[in-house]
């Protein structure tokens, strides 16, 4: 017979659904019309396809960015991980984001395009319907890493509160949306790795369903009970994002309903996830004597073009035609920031030289009232062709 205690437990728990709830959002009907990839994807928020299916071949992609990095003044090169040695060896970054630089090399316009033609498969879509968000590039050397540590002991995706404030969130645990949107199927990002990324690495750590739940319950669940962690005024600076409190991931672990998974990745491997899932950047505490490999890594999120707003449209083609970076939705654009927090407290004189250009062009671009993607006089072929690829994904 069942104790007393283990009855009350189980008459807290929320009841397991028969039927997952039916994942609601712009996308929905498109994922449901997709293959079983995009079907998994709708229903559980995530998956892992390995590079024997993406077919991405990582190695002229990882070219491509040692040319970028050479061509910026940058020392370090993930041809040879050896000179990636500590932070200047690589563009400044946030969250071991690089927002300003990588994302508009020739590599990154490359990877989108192998990255579309993976989401465009799994979608039964032609390529070039979907449009793409011009995310940061995640570069970043071996020591970095975000806290507290992720431990497959104890598994949980890294989130935390404020030390004088404990009712607010922290980071780096967040969801891409805005905390007043329930839908778990509005916007999708993609992260294609670059280096490998075992245990100890930086990667993406998820929050995923257990079953019998989807995506679409445990949110559900999450923004039910604690309604407060959800509320607008939480919301991320700027993005549709939000941090989220440590007791709503201990709250869905403890009964049952979610996992806290940090998938080993593989150059070529792709991760696809739901921008309404608990996510973010992790790594384990590394083995005494063992070195991290540094990461690089490209993410994108993909939307059909004719679901697109004109509105969404001139605000994309705005945003990168000067340069920002774009967060990873591309239905609602949003630029991310202009200059990571290091540009603050560094004089412009000891500024990388790649940044120096960059800021000029901006300046120069502003001043013309011109974006970087128009063909210009002059224009190389190369140039040319990469502008092309620019406004092929800007739509
Ligand atoms: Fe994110």
């Amino acid at each position: 017979m069942e104790s007393m205690e283990s009855m009350e437990s189980s008459a807290c728990k929320p009841r397991a659904p028969t039927v997952p709830t039916e994942p609601r959002g712009d996308l929905a009907h498109i994922y449901a019309a997709g293959n079983d990839d995009a079907k998994t994807l709708l229903k559980q928020g995530w998956i892992k396809i390995p590079r024997m299916r993406t077919g991405i071949d990582p190695e002229p992609l990882i070219t491509g960015f040692d040319e970028a990095l050479e061509k910026g003044g940058f020392s370090g090169r993930f041809g040879d991980v050896d000179t990636i040695d500590g932070p200047t060896t690589l563009p400044w970054g946030v969250w071991g984001l690089d927002p300003v630089y990588l994302p508009y090399s020739r590599a990154a316009m490359d990877a989108r395009l192998v990255m579309r033609r993976v989401k465009a498969d799994m979608l039964n879509l032609p390529p070039e319907q979907l449009l793409s968000s011009f995310d940061a590039v995640m570069a970043t050397h071996s020591g970095y890493s975000t806290k507290p540590c992720f431990d497959p002991a104890h598994p949980r995706v890294p989130c935390s509160h404020k030390k004088k404030d404990p009712a607010m969130p922290a980071g780096p645990g967040h969801i891409d949306q805005k905390g007043e949107n329930w839908s778990t199927a509005d916007s999708y990002q993609m992260f294609l790795a670059l280096t490998p990324a075992g245990l100890s690495e930086m990667s993406t750590c998820l929050l995923i369903p257990k079953e019998p739940y989807g995506l679409q319950d445990i949110m559900d669940e999450a923004r039910t009970k604690f309604p407060y962690c959800f509320r607008k005024e939480l919301k991320n600076g700027g993005d549709e994002g939000l941090f989220i409190m440590p007791c709503v991931q201990e709250h869905l672990i403890e009964n049952d309903m979610a996992i806290a998974i940090k998938p080993d990745m593989q150059p070529g491997d792709v991760l696809i996830w739901s921008s309404a899932m608990i996510h973010c950047g992790g790594a384990g505490k590394p083995v005494r004597g063992m070195k991290r490999h540094p990461r690089l890594g490209v993410i994108a999120g993909f939307f059909p073009k004719n679901m697109l707003t004109s509105v969404a449209l001139e605000k994309r083609r705005s945003i990168v035609g000067n340069l920002r970076a774009t967060g990873q939705q591309v239905h609602r654009p949003n630029p991310h920031m202009k200059w990571p927090i290091q540009a603050r407290y560094t004089k412009l004189e000891n500024w990388p030289e790649a940044y120096k250009r960059i800021k000029e062009r901006k300046r120069q671009l502003e001043e013309d009232n011109k974006n970087f993607y128009d063909s210009e006089e002059g224009d190389s072929d190369s140039e040319l062709v990469h502008k092309r690829k620019v406004r092929a994904l800007l739509g």
